[in-house]
């Protein structure tokens, strides 16, 4: 997928938080593209049924909320000490939106444009719904390279306590456990490139004040091949902890 552009199925008008976006109506006959239908915005792929979206009211996003899912991601960040967390790796938004449950204020970067589309039209659907609109406040979402932009957003509005990192990971693309539909994301993201962890790890360990929080599965290579200074670890994921530059 090389530019945005918005599928539609029929003669819709796409809703003002998504008017930008250029839109057409003959479905890709191959690879995975952008579909707005039934009033959601999603990814799809040509000849599958699977649709991926942000969905901070569904159940998966629920139980997190509600059954203690985010609690080994909130002491990694120390939630207790509320502090303030930029999340460099925004894609579904789902650990921006533990992070902001937990009452997290959080600046939420994504890169890919595509990606952007899905998370701006996620937040647009929970502020529709009181229970969650409240947590959604707390998130603030910038389209972006976040290694680019960590030094001029740190100039406006203050460095952040933590900086939250879960880039693409090779080996999930050749896992089973990867759901068919979360395929479709990582062929529209594409793999990892090596320089650009480095690139994000460097600025995050720049920017922050108290840590840099990297999300790894429980069994994966450190980050750029990096020690933490402390780990913690749950049955399939790891949060490796490192401490700012200015603080080792
Ligand atoms: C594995 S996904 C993150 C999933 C996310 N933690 C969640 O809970 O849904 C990685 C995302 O980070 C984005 N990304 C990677 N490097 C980035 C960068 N330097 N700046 C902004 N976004 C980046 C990718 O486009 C992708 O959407």
């Amino acid at each position: 997928m090389n530019e945005t552009i918005i599928y539609l199925n029929h003669e819709t008008a796409l809703p003002p938080h998504l008017a930008n976006y250029a839109t057409a109506f003959r479905l890709p006959e191959n690879g995975v593209y952008l579909l707005y239908d039934d009033e959601i915005l999603s990814l799809a792929k040509a000849g599958e049924k699977g649709r991926v979206c942000v969905d901070f009211a569904g159940g998966a996003a629920h139980y997190r909320r509600t059954k203690g899912g985010g609690e080994l991601i909130g002491k990694a960040v120390n939630h207790t000490s509320q502090p303030t967390v930029w999340d460099a790796t925004g894609g579904l938004g789902r650990d921006s939106f533990v992070l902001a449950s937990l009452g997290l204020q959080v600046r939420t970067f994504e890169r890919h444009a595509a990606v952007f589309a899905l998370l701006i039209d996620g937040v647009a659907r929970a502020f529709r719904q009181p229970e969650i609109a409240e947590i959604v406040q707390n998130i603030q979402l910038i389209h972006g390279n976040a290694a680019d932009l960590f030094t001029e957003h740190a100039a406006q509005f203050g460095k952040p306590d933590v900086v939250y990192l879960d880039p693409m990971y090779p080996e999930r693309q050749k896992s089973a456990a990867v759901k068919k539909e979360m395929a479709y994301f990582h062929e529209l993201v594409g793999q990892p490139q090596c320089n650009d962890d480095e690139q994000l790890f460097t600025a995050a360990r720049t920017v922050a004040k108290k840590r840099v929080v990297v999300k790894r599965p429980r069994l994966g290579e450190f980050l750029c091949g990096v020690k933490p200074a402390y780990q913690y670890e749950g049955k399939s994921t790891r949060f490796d902890v490192y401490l700012p530059f200015q603080a080792a």
